[in-house]
């Protein structure tokens, strides 16, 4: 049985989301979360859920059109996502803690990464948090994950994205798992959110693994 802190993506049952897994004995993870205007603002959220009951302290950047797509396609007031993170930034506020090397975080998730964000993270054009954060995550070789979301792909997207590549983060696009055989949106996503945090050596138990049967 998977555990259903994944169902609470709506604001009125995220209300009754879980508390967060009692880890007392290990050092509490940090991890940047940033939404950009790219479609898949579920994707963030739900990502947030995850990183909340596994109980690591997220730092949340919401880029203007992060919050225009969050609007369009979810339930979700700005201020409901804000509330499942820890923390949350200005993408104007330079100035904020995240955007020096000298704050220790174990990396950033950019879920969903527009092209555009992508673009700037590439040509090292910090003119925002996200970017100026990337920026620093990489110079200091931590992990970042980049969930690049567009179709089909220009040569301008697939160059940005080995540039990003080289530069040491991982370009994760969300690329749905036929196999586990989902019977919702809802479970793709959760499959993804799981394989994003498994780069970060967090298990969210919350898909199914590929077990090397095949139906014949
Ligand atoms: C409904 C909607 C869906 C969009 N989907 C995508 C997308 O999937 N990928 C993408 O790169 N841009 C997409 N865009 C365009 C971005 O929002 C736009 O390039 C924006 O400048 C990105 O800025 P940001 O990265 O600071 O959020 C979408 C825009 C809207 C309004």
């Amino acid at each position: 049985m998977l555990p259903n802190f994944f169902n609470s993506t709506t604001p009125q049952s995220n209300q009754q989301s879980p508390e967060p897994m009692n880890t007392e004995t290990k050092p509490r993870k940090r991890i940047v979360v940033a939404i950009t205007g790219a479609t898949g603002a579920i994707m963030g959220i739900k990502t947030l859920l995850a990183l909340r009951h596994l109980n690591i302290e997220t730092h949340l950047i919401l880029s203007k059109w992060g919050e225009a797509t969050l609007k369009h396609e979810t339930d979700y007031k700005p201020s409901a996502l804000k509330a499942l993170a820890a923390h949350t930034h200005s993408i104007h506020d330079m100035a904020a803690p995240i955007s020096s090397g000298s704050f220790k975080a174990d990396g950033m998730i950019i879920v969903p990464c527009s092209m555009k964000t992508l673009a700037s993270i590439n040509s090292g054009v910090c003119d925002d948090l996200i970017s100026r954060t990337a920026d620093v995550m990489l110079k200091e070789r931590r992990r970042v994950v980049l969930v690049a979301r567009e179709t089909p792909l220009s040569e301008i997207h697939l160059r940005n994205m080995l540039g990003v590549t080289r530069a040491g983060a991982v370009v994760f696009p969300p690329v749905p798992a036929f196999y586990i055989r989902p019977a919702s949106v809802e479970e793709l996503v959760e499959q993804s959110v799981g394989r994003i945090l498994d780069l970060f050596d967090l298990d969210t138990g919350g898909f199914e693994r590929w077990g090397g049967k095949l139906c014949t």
